[in-house]
């Protein structure tokens, strides 16, 4: 397989144990067709030698500034120019941290500075680092300056600990690097999504929300991703990781959500609204738990505001996609929600029982627009949701052409 052909990658190497693992990275970029230059930190040198990556990308090893500044064929603004990706694998913990703040004291901070290719970085550290705040605010940030973060993976580290913080294996890497470059159906299009429940806070320790996993959204997401889309993924609180490439708000109620999707829309071209978005909020949140007293009690609710329905009324409004659960009536419900709320097109799905809906790995789906309509076969919801993100190119080329 030769997906990779006459692609230039530049492969940064930071100080790290898995710079040894970059070895196989190297040969299998190389093995898929890639042309691949290797750049080290300094503290990268102590943990593997450059001729190594020497011997194995066929070429030489840039190591510092003046270095690269020297190699009149190469200086380092013409290495940030000359690459298709910039992959930081490993990327460490001070290196994501100086990355993110713009430090350009060493060669690679200067290419990451200097590049305006697609960079993508590989976190590997121990996962007490990878977990403090200031390491997860800079991916975060990196993320949000559409830095593509891959990884890190869970299991057990080099200094003994078990979590998340390895870097992903070199397999997984070069399947990411591919994807990079598979001209996608969506290529160069904006997608925002909602996914997963929104909380409702009842007082400082309690909330009303739903069964939601997030997982469709979140299978949405990556079918988007696949597909060339650059993604913004809104979450409500979920157990599941963002697909690496997607841009991350996580949010917990309606309202937050709301604004969330109303700061991110302006630029989008489709809007999906996969999240079970409480329709009601408690009127008044108690600043203090509450205390039982009574037999029973009501509390007053009062109606959130309509995220999918506020989109799609906005002036340039993009290509809405709604959801709709539905113990019965599918079609019915369905079809007077797509006009109700001036969608495009709309994914009904039956909840309530075992294998569809919530809380499960498998889906199915009767989507339908305003002279159409297709059934989703019972499937997992990855298989599902590139279903949908085919459904959903068909239909937005369609409107738009
Ligand atoms: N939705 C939304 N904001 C809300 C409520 C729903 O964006 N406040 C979106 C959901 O993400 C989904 C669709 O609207 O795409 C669901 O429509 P809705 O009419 O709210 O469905 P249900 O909540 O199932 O409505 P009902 O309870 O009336 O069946």
């Amino acid at each position: 397989m030769q997906a990779l052909g006459n692609k230039k990658i530049l492969l940064g190497i930071t100080g790290g144990i898995a710079a040894y693992k970059s070895a196989e990275l190297v040969r299998l970029l190389i093995k898929a067709g890639a042309e691949v230059r290797v750049v080290m930190t300094p503290s990268a040198q102590e943990f593997v030698q450059p001729l190594t990556y020497q011997a194995l990308s066929g070429h030489r090893v840039y190591v510092d500034l003046f270095d690269a500044e020297a190699d009149s064929a190469m200086d380092h603004i013409e290495l940030a120019r000359w690459c298709d990706l910039l992959l930081v694998a490993p990327a460490s913990a001070d290196f994501l941290g100086k990355m993110n703040a713009g430090y350009a004291d060493n060669l690679l901070l200067t290419l990451c500075l200097a590049s305006k290719r697609p960079v993508a970085v590989a976190p590997a550290m121990n996962q007490q680092m990878f977990a403090n705040s200031a390491t997860q605010e800079n991916l975060k940030q990196l993320a949000a300056r559409d830095v593509r973060v891959w990884g890190p993976a869970e299991g057990d580290q080099a200094c003994g600990d078990f979590g998340p913080g390895r870097m992903l294996e070199p397999e997984q890497l070069l399947a990411n690097v591919a994807l990079q470059f598979v001209p996608g159906k969506l290529d160069g299009v904006q997608l925002l999504l909602t996914a997963g429940p929104t909380r409702e806070a009842i007082d400082p320790v309690r909330y009303i929300s739903n069964r939601s996993s997030g997982k469709m959204g979140y299978a949405l997401a990556e079918a988007a991703l696949q597909a060339g889309a650059r993604v913004t993924l809104v979450s409500g609180p979920v157990s599941l990781v963002a697909p690496p490439g997607a841009k991350l708000v996580a949010v917990e109620s309606a309202q937050q959500m709301y604004e969330a999707v109303m700061q991110q829309v302006a630029h989008s071209d489709i809007f999906i609204g996969c999240a079970a978005v409480s329709d009601y909020r408690v009127d008044q949140v108690a600043t203090h738990k509450l205390k039982k007293s009574e037999n029973s009690m009501s509390l007053p609710l009062i109606l959130n505001v309509d995220i999918l329905a506020a989109v799609s009324a906005l002036e340039n409004k993009p290509f809405c996609v709604g959801f709709a659960a539905e113990t019965q009536n599918l079609e019915k419900y369905a079809l007077a929600k797509l006009e109700q709320k001036n969608l495009d097109m709309i994914a009904a799905n039956p909840v309530g029982n075992a294998d569809s809906g919530f809380e499960t790995d498998t889906n199915q789906l009767e989507v339908f627009w305003r002279d159409g309509h297709h059934s989703i076969e019972r499937d997992n919801k990855l298989a599902i949701a590139k279903q949908l993100i085919d459904l959903i190119v068909e239909r937005y080329t369609c409107a738009r052409s």
